[in-house]
């Protein structure tokens, strides 16, 4: 643990000003669904800080396994380059362990998982383990038509995950992180070829998971097609009800 008397007192401040925020909210456990490019990436981090959730993103952890060459990782670079879903089995497992983080304690918001019908009965089973169980799930309707556009235009500042788009979200100086002055990158799959993939895999393998939350009542739709700010409205109606 760090020594507490090496923090800046503001830091220390901010801090417990946060978690005194934070002790008044109520406890939740969100699942975001949508295809690539909806806006799951880009409406966690407000729900994340609103709520004082952990953002759970599989993609993201993934991206970092593959980057450091971790064994998962390298079982999960071919599949992703392709735009292929990675096994169950591996997502599960990296998701179990991240659950147990401190910083899940008030709930989590799980983007981009689970997948495939198997992966959200996983889920179930590691809960009901905890005796907890998902509060909502937020599904980015939107038509594919427009999503060639953002994924193509997207630009990600990879240390801290912030999104940016060339049209829709531009960064202040092209190219550069507004916070960090840090260059930004832009990933690997979001070409207009593999996103033919994933929004394949999307259709196939991760549609029937909306169907399963449907039939348990607990799928909220969005419409992911809007400006973000519009989006954002409707995500905190939803999590005000
Ligand atoms: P992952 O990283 O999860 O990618 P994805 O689901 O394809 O989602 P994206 O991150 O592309 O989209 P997003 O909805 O977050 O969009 P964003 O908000 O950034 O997965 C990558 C790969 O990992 C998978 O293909 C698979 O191989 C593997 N994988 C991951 N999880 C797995 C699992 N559970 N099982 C198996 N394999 C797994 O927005 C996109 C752009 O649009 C941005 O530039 C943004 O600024 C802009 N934008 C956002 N909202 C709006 C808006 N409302 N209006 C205009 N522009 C907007």
């Amino acid at each position: 643990m760090a020594n507490l008397e090496d923090v800046p007192s503001l830091d220390l401040m901010t801090e417990l000003l946060r978690r005194m925020k934070c002790s008044s909210k109520p406890d939740k456990r969100l699942i975001l669904i949508g295809p690539p490019g909806s806006g799951k990436g880009t409406q966690s981090p407000i729900i994340k800080d609103e709520y004082c959730l952990c953002h759970l993103a599989t993609g993201d952890m993934l991206r970092a396994a593959v980057a450091a060459k971790t064994p998962l990782g390298v079982k999960a670079k071919e599949a992703m380059d392709k735009g292929e879903l990675v096994s169950d089995d591996l997502v599960v497992g990296i998701i179990d362990e991240a659950m147990k983080k401190p910083s899940c304690q008030k709930g989590f918001i799980l983007d981009g998982f689970p997948r495939t019908v198997v992966q959200a009965q996983k889920l179930d089973e590691m809960l009901e383990k905890q005796g907890a169980k998902v509060d909502k799930v937020l599904n980015f309707a939107i038509n594919d038509a427009i999503l060639e556009e953002r994924i193509t235009g997207r630009w990600i500042h990879p240390s801290s995950g912030r999104t940016y788009h060339t049209k829709y979200a531009p960064p202040k100086v092209p190219g550069i992180d507004d916070v960090t002055g840090e260059p930004l990158i832009q990933r690997k799959d979001d070409t207009a070829a593999v996103l033919k993939s994933r929004l394949e895999s999307f259709h196939r393998q991760t549609e029937p998971v909306i169907d399963y939350y449907s039939k348990k009542g607990m799928v909220a739709d969005l419409h992911a097609e809007k400006p973000p700010k519009e989006v954002t409205a409707e995500v905190q109606t939803v999590l005000s009800s």
